[in-house]
């Protein structure tokens, strides 16, 4: 009987006081154990009264656990800090939306996917052979200053075996075509690599340290430059307007021969001048070429049998002219009044 009065009694008004009931009349260490416990040294003929009357108990202890956590968990008084104001209105709910670059880069996949490109994948800690030595950045050359290195590891006997974050995406090209060579008939290769490089370079609105690259390769007999063209032509086409102008600078690479960079007609101010296009109407997007004999070499690859070209572009580059972002900071700090800018696209 004292029991019961305990149990109607007993004040819960916080968490704790909840845990201390349990320990109390619930928990397999409580009195209530002990008392079933008990049981079996009543007289025999009292044994089913005593019984019922402890089950009637360990019934109300329940019962009396179950309504007050639930009052506690509704006055919010289980909660750490003040309790929740049932009277404030919903959070309404946050949902994400695509990072701008993620939008851009889907884009570019898709587009050459139509056209019959597949998309690979390579290492983005790699070693100087893939990012430089096999596009024939000779070892200590002075081309290798065209793009600011992190190192990882530097090798003391061999630069070939370097460490470093790769710099572009054309490390992929050469373990692309590396594989396929092992491969017993050679298949064609049209494959663009998607992915984070990473350059030692100051960050500001027009450089950042780390940025995206779509790298694309095609190998084949008898692709010539046109093939790079209109490719190329096709894309920009796709993923801004038809209008859009195109124009191919001669430029150098180690790796292509010849080389070519690819401006486009200025989607900001449509060729009337702006301080992106710095007021000339062209925008360069990509450098290409045709893949150099030695490199396809390189690679494992007959370059007498076998011709290709390759391009790279960055996507932040795109993305900035498709959608008038005008300071690459703004795509890694990740504010969403910047992202939300995009939602639905
Ligand atoms: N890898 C070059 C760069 O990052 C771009 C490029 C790729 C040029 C393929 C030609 C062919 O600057």
């Amino acid at each position: 009987r004292e029991l019961v009065q305990e149990i109607d009694q007993a004040t819960i008004t916080t968490k704790e006081d909840l845990e201390l009931f349990r320990m109390r009349f619930i928990s397999r260490k409580g009195v209530l154990t002990e008392l079933f416990d008990n049981l079996k040294t009543v007289a025999a003929e009292d044994r089913r009264a005593v019984g019922k009357e402890l089950n009637d108990l360990k019934n109300k202890a329940l019962a009396r656990f179950q309504d007050s956590s639930e009052a506690l968990e509704a006055s919010g008084a289980g909660h750490q800090g003040p309790a929740v104001d049932l009277t404030l209105p919903n959070v309404p709910g946050l949902t994400g939306t695509q990072h701008p670059l993620s939008i851009v880069r889907q884009r570019i996949i898709q587009i050459f996917e139509r056209i019959g490109f597949n998309v690979s994948d390579g290492p983005e800690i790699e070693s100087d052979w893939y990012n430089f030595g096999a596009l024939n950045f000779p070892d200590n050359h002075p081309a290798r200053d065209m793009q600011d290195t992190f190192f990882v590891q530097k090798s003391a006997e061999n630069q070939s075996a370097d460490m470093l974050l790769r710099t572009h995406t054309s490390n992929v090209q050469i373990r692309l075509m590396e594989h396929r060579s092992k491969e017993e008939t050679f298949r064609p290769i049209r494959s663009i690599m998607p992915g984070r490089v990473y350059r030692n370079e100051t960050i500001s609105a027009r450089a950042h340290c780390q940025f995206h690259q779509v790298e694309g390769l095609y190998v084949d007999r008898n692709v010539g430059f046109r093939d790079l063209k209109d490719t190329l032509y096709h894309f920009v086409k796709e993923m801004f307007t038809k209008d859009t102008k195109i124009r191919f600078r001669p430029s150098y690479f180690p790796f292509t021969e010849p080389s070519a960079e690819i401006d486009i007609s200025c989607q900001i101010c449509h060729g009337s001048g702006c301080n992106i296009c710095k007021h000339s109407g062209w925008v360069e997007i990509a450098g290409s070429g045709m893949v150099d004999p030695q490199v396809l070499i390189n690679s494992g690859i007959d370059a007498e049998e076998y011709t290709g070209f390759a391009f790279g572009m960055g996507i932040e580059r795109i993305t900035m002219l498709k959608y008038e972002v005008r300071d690459l900071r703004l795509y890694f700090e990740n504010d969403v009044r910047f992202l939300k800018q995009f939602e639905g696209l």
